[in-house]
């Protein structure tokens, strides 16, 4: 509490002294150092971001602020990109501390899960905290690098844990394929490529050591080209309103397309099985025009298949074609394929095949 006085007390101030002036971007409490990448421990240097055991919010979570621009250069050519990415990211970075404030080894021991499962949760939080500080520098000094808003992840048990955590790795390791359609750096694609790599340990270890599957998911793991559709998933886990004042929109551009679920007593998720989807947020329901036709176009490995959709009873069907491995996803579209971003007209779903026990709604 006492830094959050003083700097609103400096803001006061500044304010005071420059009443006649355009408020400058100027240090916005202590956050601003953040822009020096000599702060702080530094990512494949430090083990701090393996091996730092506080259950406090590590570096650089332990900052609420934004860092505004110091230079009124232009913005670097994936300045948006990982702006959007690193949203994302303090949403995923969040929840593994929420998991390490929550929970401890003897909840996951009592669950059932290995004695280590609690150090692996603090190790990957780690890793998560140092893709935000890498993404804080992948921005350039004329963009804000966004701060970490509030998060409510609706999870009570161990298990639920463990499940979202599966979620959350295979998910992102499709967006960070999708947006390596948008960068332009070759630069920003390789690092990308790294960070999914990472995640997809990740999994790896999720799915060997709490759920005794086999790591592997068939030759390729799914390419979404939509990514900004996947991250503005994320969003429903924000606090509304919380989010600090300087942070850029989250993501840029957004859709807010109608969210995607399905009715759990309707499917195995398996291929070739019925499916019925549902509309799940009453704020958000889809407008399907009478006399189009849509589909329900799912996504697996590099393919899609088209499968159909009837508005009147929601029913599709799991493309029996697909292997019963790794990630599908499903959008609604207006076109076979959905070939455009603006084809889809409402998802995406994740559905993850290993385990099929860990899609919200089953557990
Ligand atoms: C964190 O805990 C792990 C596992 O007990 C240990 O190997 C590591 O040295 C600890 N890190 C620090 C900085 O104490
Ligand atoms: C955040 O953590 C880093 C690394 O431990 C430390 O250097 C810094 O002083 C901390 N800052 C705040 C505001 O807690
Ligand atoms: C940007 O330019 C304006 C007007 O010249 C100046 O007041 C401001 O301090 C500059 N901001 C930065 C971050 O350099
Ligand atoms: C773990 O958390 C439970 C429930 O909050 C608590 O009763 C227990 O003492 C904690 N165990 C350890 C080792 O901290
Ligand atoms: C990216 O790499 C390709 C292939 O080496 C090269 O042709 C292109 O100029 C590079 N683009 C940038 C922006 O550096
Ligand atoms: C499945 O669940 C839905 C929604 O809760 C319900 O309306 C429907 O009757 C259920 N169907 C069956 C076959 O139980
Ligand atoms: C299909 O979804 C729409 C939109 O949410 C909903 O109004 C309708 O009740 C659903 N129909 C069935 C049969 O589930
Ligand atoms: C889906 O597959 C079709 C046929 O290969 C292709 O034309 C279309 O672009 C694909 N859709 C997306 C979103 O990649």
């Amino acid at each position: 509490m006492p830094s959050a006085s003083i700097s609103l007390l400096s803001a006061v101030l500044v304010l005071a002294v420059n009443m006649h002036a355009a408020p400058a971007p100027s240090p916005q409490g202590s956050s601003q150092i953040l822009d020096d990448p000599k702060f702080g421990p530094i990512p494949d240097e430090s083990s701090y971001y393996t091996s730092d055991n506080s259950t406090s919010p590590p570096f650089p979570g332990n900052y609420s602020q934004p860092v505004f621009p110091t230079s009124n250069g232009t913005a670097g050519a994936d300045d948006l990109l990982f702006q959007n990415l690193l949203g994302a990211e303090l949403a995923i970075y969040s929840f593994y501390q929420f998991g390490v404030e929550t929970f401890n080894q003897s909840a996951f021991v009592e669950a059932g899960y290995p004695s280590h499962t609690y150090q692996r949760i603090v190790e990957i939080r780690d890793n998560e905290a140092g893709h935000g500080r890498i993404f804080e520098e992948q921005i350039s000094d004329a963009s804000t690098k966004p701060a970490p808003c509030k998060y409510q992840f609706g999870i009570t048990s161990p298990v639920a844990f463990l499940a979202a955590h599966t979620v959350v790795e295979i998910a992102s390791m499709a967006f960070l394929t999708g947006l390596v359609l948008q960068a332009q750096l070759n630069s920003s694609k390789a690092a990308l490529v790294a960070i999914a790599e990472t995640e997809s340990r990740h999994e790896a270890w999720g799915l060997i050591d709490i759920w005794q599957q086999s790591p592997f998911a068939g030759p390729v793991d799914t390419v979404f080209p939509y990514a900004n559709e996947i991250l503005d998933t994320t969003t429903v886990f924000i606090v509304p309103g919380s989010c600090p004042a300087g942070n850029p929109s989250y993501p840029v551009p957004s859709q807010r397309l109608p969210s995607l679920s399905y009715q759990s007593n309707s499917t195995t998720l398996l291929p070739g099985s019925p499916v019925t989807f549902a509309f799940s947020n009453p704020a958000n329901q889809p407008d399907f025009e009478a006399g189009t036709t849509y589909y329900a176009v799912y996504f697996h490995g590099l393919l899609n298949i088209t499968e159909p959709f009837d508005t009147k009873t929601n029913a599709s069907i799991i493309p029996p074609e697909f292997e019963a491995r790794g990630l599908f996803l499903a959008v609604i579209s207006d076109t076979p394929g959905a070939p455009t971003i603006d084809s889809v007209k409402a998802g995406p779903l994740v559905i993850t095949e290993q385990p099929l026990v860990v899609n919200s709604g089953v557990l």
